[in-house]
């Protein structure tokens, strides 16, 4: 695919397609960093003298003008983060639209309203497609975490006029490749997370690719269960246990080593400071529940992020939101930005609750790349093709 360096934009209006779909309370961004990662293609494209135009979605609208998921209320958080003017436009189609990208001066950037207020959105719908294109003579999809949506605004444009990667798209890109592509190697893979159910098809692609594998939270428990442990009351899906066994069965064949905890933290109550005692693994009393890896897992985790060269990171391994129930968590990501930190590492992680447990535990500044995708990044680890990106190389 072309980046943004095969492009001659100059006097050019480029369509970028970002993913500015961040947290808000009170009409107040929470978390910018998708904001943040943008400035440098917003950057590159004024450097090439070109005009940027960026399409986004908001929410999931669902074809409805909400004025609770309007892309207007962003306007001052980028503007103080890209230090660039952002006139707004209340359509991404339409005489209003091109009107602003015709006033466009200096150091402006055009911002169009959120595309899924139009159904075509999800649909891809060809008119649309026709409609936003007619506004740019450049597309350039900067959307990684948008990239598993086959939408007008994602994969339709890139067929519709010269198309390119941005820089995040070729970060995150670059990144994903790195950890899975062709890694150095050992490779370790740390999983956690609720549920086996909605991990399936990653644990299944990963025992393939990766030569460790930690499995860790609520999953964890549904594997202990596999292997005839009783987990008392923890959150554990016991329907699940045949196809856990599988996955072992897949890992071995493929030699890959799984990591399942050997000691473990239970308590009786979920919440803040809950009672609690550390156990092995098969000794969870029947009246308790796992709520984290216990230190000796720790220590064999960290044993793994040693040995390894490449991690992979998705999902915290014990019930982080509370403490002390994000000991394990924090321990091993604390490692593994540390290892980094000295280059004896190449640490990529990304995914939904992912990103907030690193931040929490005060390690995700150490990792060598942290993605802005939740499940675009669960997608590319399955193996899949993001349609966003496969449209790029067509
Ligand atoms: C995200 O927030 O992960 C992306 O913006 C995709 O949003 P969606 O799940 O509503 O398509």
């Amino acid at each position: 695919w072309n980046t943004l360096d095969d492009m001659d934009l100059e006097g050019k209006r480029v369509l970028t397609r970002v993913d500015i779909n961040v947290p808000m309370e009170d009409g107040e961004v929470t978390d910018a960093t998708r904001i943040e990662r943008i400035a440098a293609t917003v950057q590159t494209i004024l450097d090439k003298g070109g005009k940027p135009v960026l399409l986004a979605h908001f929410g999931r609208p669902k074809g409805e003008r909400r004025a609770d998921m309007s892309l207007q209320p962003l306007i001052p958080t980028m503007e103080a983060v890209l230090g660039v003017e952002v006139v707004f436009a209340s359509d991404c189609i339409g005489p209003a639209a091109a009107a602003v990208i015709d006033g466009l001066g200096e150091n402006q950037v055009a911002l169009l309203e959120n595309t899924r207020f139009h159904a075509g959105e999800e649909k891809n719908d060809p008119e649309l497609v026709a409609g936003m294109a007619a506004l740019g003579d450049v597309y350039c999809s900067d959307a990684f975490s948008a990239a598993h949506r086959a939408h007008a605004s994602t994969t339709g444009l890139a067929h519709a006029l010269p198309a390119c990667a941005g820089r995040l798209m070729q970060a995150e890109l670059e990144a994903l490749e790195g950890a899975l592509g062709t890694p150095a190697r050992p490779v370790l893979a740390v999983v956690g997370g609720a549920k086996v159910s909605t991990k399936l098809d990653l644990l299944g692609n990963l025992v393939e690719k990766v030569d460790m594998l930690v499995i860790g939270g609520g999953m964890a428990n549904t594997f202990l269960a596999a292997k005839g442990i009783d987990v008392g009351k923890s959150l554990a899906e016991h329907e699940m246990t045949g196809t856990a066994k599988e996955i072992m069965a897949k890992a071995e064949t493929a030699g890959c080593r799984i990591i399942l905890p050997t000691d473990v933290v239970v308590a009786r109550e979920f919440k803040e400071g809950a009672e609690n005692e550390t156990v092995p693994a098969d000794a969870c009393p029947s009246d308790a529940m796992i709520l984290d890896a216990g230190p000796d897992s720790v220590a064999a985790v960290i044993a793994a992020i040693d040995e390894a060269e490449t991690l992979i990171w998705n999902g915290p391994l014990g019930a982080f939101e509370i403490a002390p129930f994000d000991a394990a968590t924090n321990a091993a990501a604390k490692h593994a930005a540390e290892r980094s930190e000295l280059g004896k590492l190449v640490s990529v992680a990304g995914g939904g609750d992912t990103v907030a447990a690193l931040n929490k535990a005060g390690a995700a500044s150490g990792f060598s790349y942290i993605s802005t995708a939740g499940g675009a990044f669960l997608e590319w680890m399955e193996g899949k093709t993001l349609p966003g990106v496969a449209a790029l190389e067509a």
